[in-house]
């Protein structure tokens, strides 16, 4: 026994040896949304068993406007106590300058993604970062009240609308008082613009800043978006929505006191819980479509990345982490237990993926007609144009100005702060 524990531990060490690679220490930052970072440390023991390198993970608020700003600062000053950032989709443009080209490093695997995805990664030829996965959100819904109520799932924002109130109106009845009809993400930050623009875009709106950099956003369908979802507030939704992120949505939701929600997938696995009052009572839909000649179902697309910071003092095993953590056999888990979309096409075939997650069949087809936010055009300014977004949104929402008066506002900001 003693003999074979010895000779094991020998091979170990030898294998790390002939590998070259000297076992380092890494650390990896990431936000913290549902059970993302217990699923990251059961990763990354995967990573250190099989590399001898120890990753420490250093945990953020899962608000990524918080991610962002803390990561902006660190990046600035050159810290050199993190390897690899945990980044979203849109911020490629805004920090490319910090991170490592990984263009020579994923040769390999970059033709297993969605080239639209590489591309939304690669800044002036550079690949800033490795997809883990990709997102768009879906309109959560429950099964078991539609049925209740005789009612079809909605596809219009004022179907919803009246769908939501009756249900609420009768769960409130029966003895539920705490039932509303819709939560999303009204909290004034990144999200909020999200969902924002799902509505503007949904009602033919366009999306804030044109992929030609042309201010689009006030306009009588902007207006018209705005104003409906606005009546939302206080009726099928709780005044508190204006203070919600994707968390607290779930949370009302998951408790079985709301109808309907807007979040993005990772939503699904965590409903399906046991401890959760809506397993088996819910499905998802593609969100609603506002009205007018271009009205449409529209998702904003987002994703999380892996990036490698320039002043890590371990460049190669952070690489290799930040492959590691991108790689078909982690998204394959990822899209099991996480219900995340994976960046991967073959995946989307997967028997196990589509048995853990059947609505991944069709999220394909959504995410890849998913609207993106105007980051591209408007590069090092996306954070400051999101900001005065979700800010003309919330106090819109909030009743603190109308929405043609807010917006006419931001179109002046935003042509002051891009022209
Ligand atoms: C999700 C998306 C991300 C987006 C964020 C907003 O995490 O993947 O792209 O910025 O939600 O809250």
């Amino acid at each position: 026994m003693k003999i074979n524990k010895l000779l094991v531990g020998l091979m170990t060490s030898v294998t790390l040896v002939a590998g070259a690679a000297q076992a380092v220490e890494l650390s990896v930052v990431s936000g913290d949304t549902g059970n993302g970072l217990a699923f990251l440390e059961e990763q990354l023991a995967k990573f250190e068993e099989q590399t001898g390198h120890t990753v420490t993970v250093v945990p953020m608020p899962s608000s990524t406007t918080d991610q962002f700003g803390q990561y902006r600062l660190w990046l600035a000053a050159g810290n050199a106590d993190i390897d690899v950032y945990t980044t979203d989709v849109i911020w490629a443009p805004q920090l490319a300058d910090q991170f490592l080209d990984l263009t020579e490093a994923a040769a390999d695997v970059i033709d297993q993604h969605f080239p639209s995805i590489i591309e939304s990664q690669t800044v002036n030829g550079k690949l800033v970062a490795i997809p883990a996965y990709t997102d768009a959100p879906a309109l959560f819904y429950r099964t078991d009240l539609l049925e209740k109520y005789g009612k079809e799932v909605p596809t219009t924002w004022a179907e919803l609308k009246a769908t939501a109130q009756e249900i609420m109106d009768g769960e409130r009845a029966d003895g539920n008082a705490d039932m509303w009809g819709f939560v999303f993400q009204g909290n004034a930050y990144e999200g909020l613009t999200c969902n924002a623009l799902e509505w503007v875009k949904s009602y033919g709106g366009g999306q804030i800043v044109e992929a030609d950099g042309t201010i689009s956003i006030n306009n009588e369908q902007a207006v018209a978006a705005l104003e409906e979802i606005k009546t939302f507030i206080g009726t099928i939704s709780p005044e508190g929505n204006l203070a919600y992120m994707e968390e607290e949505s779930r949370g009302v939701w998951q408790l079985g006191n709301a109808a309907f929600m807007r979040n993005w997938p990772y939503a699904y696995a965590l409903g399906q819980g046991d401890d959760s009052a809506v397993k088996d009572k819910f499905d998802v839909a593609p969100l609603p479509a506002g009205e007018g000649p271009d009205a449409r179902s529209a998702a904003t697309l987002g994703g999380w990345n892996y990036a490698v910071s320039k002043y890590s003092q371990n460049p190669d095993a952070a690489i290799e982490l930040a492959l590691f953590l991108g790689s078909a056999e982690i998204q394959k888990e990822r899209a099991i237990n996480q219900s995340n979309l994976p960046t991967i096409e073959a995946l989307y075939d997967d028997a196990d993926v589509l048995a853990a997650a059947p609505f991944m069949g069709n999220w394909k087809e959504i995410f890849q007609n998913a609207v993106p936010r105007p980051s591209a055009p408007t590069q090092e300014n996306y954070n400051e144009v999101s900001s005065l977004f979700w800010s003309a949104v919330h106090n819109t929402l909030s009743g603190n100005g109308s929405a043609a008066e807010n917006l006419e506002v931001l179109e002046a900001d935003l042509d002051e702060l891009l022209n």
